[in-house]
Order: C-alpha cells, then sequence, then structure tokens
C-alpha cells in the first residue's frame, strides 16, 4: 500500500473545472485497485450507498465520466472512492495517476438502490459484494442508521486474492476505534471475506457458502430466511445474477426505492471482463 498525503489549503482553493473537486488524499492498494479521497461540494446531500458521475476532462475538451459508488458515509466532510484500474479503460488508465491537489469533475447526483429506504425492517442486513462492489457497503458499513436499524449487519467480500481485500479488511478494523460509531458496530458487524484463487482463512465465492451453508455455520447464524433478514448485492453481471437466484431460494424478493421487500442489488460495474 503506498499513500499520498492531503493536500495543502493553498490547492483547495484552486478551482476551474466545471463541478470541480480538488484530490485529498490517494492510497494504493493493488496494481489494480486504488482510493482517493476529494473535496465534498457543501451542498451535497447523499443517502450512504448512492453512487454519482465522476471523471477527468476528455481529450476532446469533454466531461469523460463514469459511474462510481461513494464509499463515504453521508456525515462525512470528504468523498471517498474506491476504484479498479483498468489499464486501457478510458477513465482509469488517467484516474490512477491522480496526485492530492488534482481536479477531478464530480455531478452532484447521487442515485441508486442500495439504501436502507428499499428495504423492510429486518433483524440482519446482509452485504453481498465482490471486488470493487465493496464501494457502497465501505458507505453503509459507517453509517449509524445501519446499526440503529438492525441487530447484525454481515459483510461478506470475495475476491481472487487477499491483497484485494485489503482496503475493505483495514475499514472494517478501523470502525472499532471510531469515535462516531465504534460503540455501534461492537459485536453487531460480521465481517466474512473470502478468497478464491489463492489460499486465506475463509475460501469459496459468496453463492458457494451460502448454498452450502457454511457461512451461517462458521458465524453462528441461522439460515437466511425472509422473516428475519435482509440483502444488498454488488458485483459483476455474473455475480449479481447467480446471488439473486440464491436469496430467492431463502424466499427473499428484490425490492426498490418505490417498493420496498427484502433484497436490492446494483452493479458494480458494466461488461464482463478487462
Ligand atoms: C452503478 C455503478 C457504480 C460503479 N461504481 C464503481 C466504483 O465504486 N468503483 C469502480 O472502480 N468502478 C465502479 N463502477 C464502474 C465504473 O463506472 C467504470 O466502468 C470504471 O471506472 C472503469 O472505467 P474506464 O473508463 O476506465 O473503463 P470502462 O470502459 O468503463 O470499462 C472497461 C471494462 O473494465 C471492466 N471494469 C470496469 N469497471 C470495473 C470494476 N469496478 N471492477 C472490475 N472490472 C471493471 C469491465 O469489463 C468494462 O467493460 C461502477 C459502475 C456502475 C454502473
Ligand atoms: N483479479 C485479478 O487479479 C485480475 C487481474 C487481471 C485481470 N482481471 C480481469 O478483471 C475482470 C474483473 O476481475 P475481478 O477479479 O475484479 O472480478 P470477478 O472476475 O468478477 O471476480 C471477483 C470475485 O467474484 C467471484 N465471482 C465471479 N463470478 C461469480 C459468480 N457468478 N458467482 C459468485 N462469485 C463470482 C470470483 O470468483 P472466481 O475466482 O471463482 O471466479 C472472484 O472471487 C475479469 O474479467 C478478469 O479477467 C482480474
Amino acid at each position: 500500500m503506498t499513500e499520498q498525503k492531503p493536500v495543502s489549503d493553498k490547492n483547495a482553493a484552486k478551482v476551474t473545472l466545471p463541478d470541480a473537486q480538488i484530490v485529498q488524499s490517494v492510497t494504493h492498494w493493488t496494481d489494480r485497485l486504488f482510493s482517493f479521497r476529494v473535496s465534498r461540494p457543501k451542498s451535497l446531500r447523499f443517502r450512504s450507498g448512492e453512487f454519482v458521475m465522476i471523471g477527468l476532462m476528455g481529450e476532446n475538451g469533454k466531461p469523460l465520466l463514469r459511474a462510481y459508488s461513494i464509499a463515504s458515509p453521508s456525515w462525512d466532510e470528504e468523498l471517498e472512492f474506491y476504484s479498479i484500474k483498468v489499464p486501457d479503460g478510458p477513465l482509469t488508465s488517467k484516474l490512477q495517476h491522480i496526485v492530492p491537489g488534482d481536479e477531478i469533475i464530480l455531478r452532484p447526483k447521487p442515485v441508486g438502490t442500495l439504501v436502507h429506504d428499499a428495504l423492510l425492517p429486518g433483524k440482519r442486513i446482509w452485504f453481498l459484494a465482490t471486488g470493487t462492489g465493496l464501494a457502497p457497503f465501505a458507505s453503509l458499513m459507517r453509517d449509524p442508521d445501519t446499526y440503529y436499524k438492525y441487530d447484525q449487519v454481515i459483510m461478506m467480500h470475495t475476491c481472487r486474492e487477499a491483497g484485494e481485500l485489503e482496503y475493505g479488511r483495514q475499514l472494517v478494523e478501523s470502525l472499532k476505534d471510531d469515535p462516531l460509531i465504534g460503540e455501534l458496530v461492537e459485536g453487531k458487524l460480521l465481517y466474512y471475506p473470502t478468497t478464491t484463487r489463492e489460499p486465506s482463512e475463509h475460501m469459496g465465492r459468496i453463492t458457494d457458502n451460502l448454498t452450502s451453508g457454511k457461512v451461517f455455520a462458521d458465524l453462528g447464524l441461522p439460515k437466511m430466511n425472509a422473516e428475519e433478514d435482509r440483502a444488498m448485492v454488488c458485483g459483476s453481471l455474473a455475480f449479481n445474477h447467480d446471488v439473486k437466484a440464491v436469496l430467492e431460494s431463502f424466499g427473499l424478493r428484490e425490492g426498490a426505492n418505490s417498493e420496498p421487500l427484502e433484497y436490492v442489488v446494483e452493479k458494480a460495474f458494466v461488461g464482463d471482463g478487462i
């Protein structure tokens, strides 16, 4: 992990792009993953779990924007994002080189389905993510509402390799010392990271660990059921498709902002490969 430190106040005053925000810090987690924090527009209100369009000015003079989940909680003074680096990706081939003091474009219109309002009340909430699909849950895990609404919060995150779990692992580790939510999280947040292509403490796909019942046994929880359990899903299209079938097999139904039910889904990206 390499970290680039916060910028000085001098840089914070420099705003020239339309909807520009200033990069405050950047952390590179692996050669494919990085996170960064930017200044927050004073007028921006969002619900934890939502996404916005962010980007850079393209070489043609037009903004090059992509959807990004806000990884920071709604109470944070800055905004945090967790990003892939696609080697030939139009945006991330450039975005991966930002440093503190640089400007990015941020359209302040948050939207999304991974919000508490889209679920009926329940006893447990399951956050199910692969890869950068962790981002909306990095926000929701830091939101006090998550712990007011549920007795238990289970974060299942699966990546191919252990290094790809590190952003989430350090974030979860930091929560118990957080002055705002440390006490709320204590004993309520159950973290279940797994890898699929490199040995680690827990292995296997989320779908397999749910259908086999392994995760319920490991965490001492009852089998998932529609009366008590709620779920939010964020991963590749293939993951979302397969995990939906698993959730439906437990009796959960897909909800939306307009019709809250037992689970909701959001794409972590469009397309099926880099
Ligand atoms: C609702 C929504 C929320 C999103 N939130 C995030 C986020 O928080 N963090 C993030 O990194 N990306 C997120 N994305 C993906 C993001 O919008 C871009 O696709 C990504 O930044 C790559 O942009 P690009 O222009 O470099 O390449 P693109 O042309 O956009 O993508 C090229 C290819 O790279 C692959 N790819 C793209 N994004 C990812 C990814 N995140 N993980 C694995 N493979 C990927 C896909 O196969 C895609 O076809 C989100 C997408 C959607 C639809
Ligand atoms: N991760 C890397 O090191 C790496 C490096 C270079 C390029 N890429 C490319 O980048 C793209 C995205 O890679 P990614 O690793 O971010 O995402 P990914 O391929 O979606 O894999 C992320 C995790 O989700 C699991 N998964 C994938 N499909 C699933 C499904 N249908 N049901 C349940 N679990 C599922 C994977 O398990 P499995 O391992 O069992 O599939 C893996 O643990 C891929 O096209 C890949 O070829 C990845």
